[in-house]
């Protein structure tokens, strides 16, 4: 699939089939994510591939609007060992959204559904990711990304509003 049809496709899916995704595809979705752009190339990323059907049921629970049943999930988050230093700023908010896009693309163009759903800055949210999963103070959740096989597939769309634009 090229490009531009990737980017009107990709639409948040929340009701996914049953099947399982293969291991090789969600390896395709990191590897797409952390090809992409950081300040400094400092790839400030954790990646956690969240299988097990009982840690899943836990993560669906973690706000109001993240309870999908997805085959697989993705835990995105940021590493403070990894960071720039904090007088630069938090640039790795943007270093991981960049990383979330490129997975969010890449999962449409390989016949997959995805839904990015936002944990950081919600301090709840952050903390309860930590929890059910063991994760130490310097990992912070971002996003939790539901993918599976879509058992729905919204209308591809561009949303172009030319009353956004502004040419200088
Ligand atoms: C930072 C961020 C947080 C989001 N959080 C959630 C969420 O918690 N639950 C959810 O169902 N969708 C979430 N979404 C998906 C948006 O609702 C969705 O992208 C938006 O409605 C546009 O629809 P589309 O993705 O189909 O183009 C989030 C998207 C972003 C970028």
């Amino acid at each position: 699939m090229q490009l531009e049809e990737a980017m009107y496709r990709r639409r948040s899916v929340r009701e996914f089939l049953d099947n399982e995704v293969p291991e090789n595809l969600i390896e395709k979705l990191l590897a797409y994510a952390m090809s992409g752009p950081s300040a400094c190339n400092t790839r400030p990323w954790e990646f956690y591939v969240i299988k097990s059907p009982e840690k899943r049921k836990m993560l669906r629970k973690t706000t109001r609007y993240t309870d999908y049943a997805s085959s697989v999930i993705i835990i995105i988050a940021g590493n403070t060992k990894h960071m720039l230093p904090r007088q630069f700023g938090d640039f790795w908010i943007q270093d991981c959204s960049a990383a979330v896009e490129n997975i969010l693309l890449g999962a449409v163009s390989i016949g997959l559904g995805s839904c990015w759903c936002g944990l950081y800055p919600k301090k709840e949210a952050v903390q309860s990711v930590r929890d059910a999963l063991g994760l130490s103070e310097n990992i912070i959740p971002l996003g939790l990304i539901h993918i599976g096989y879509p058992a729905v597939t919204p209308e591809p769309r561009t949303q172009y509003d030319e009353e956004r634009v502004h040419y200088i």
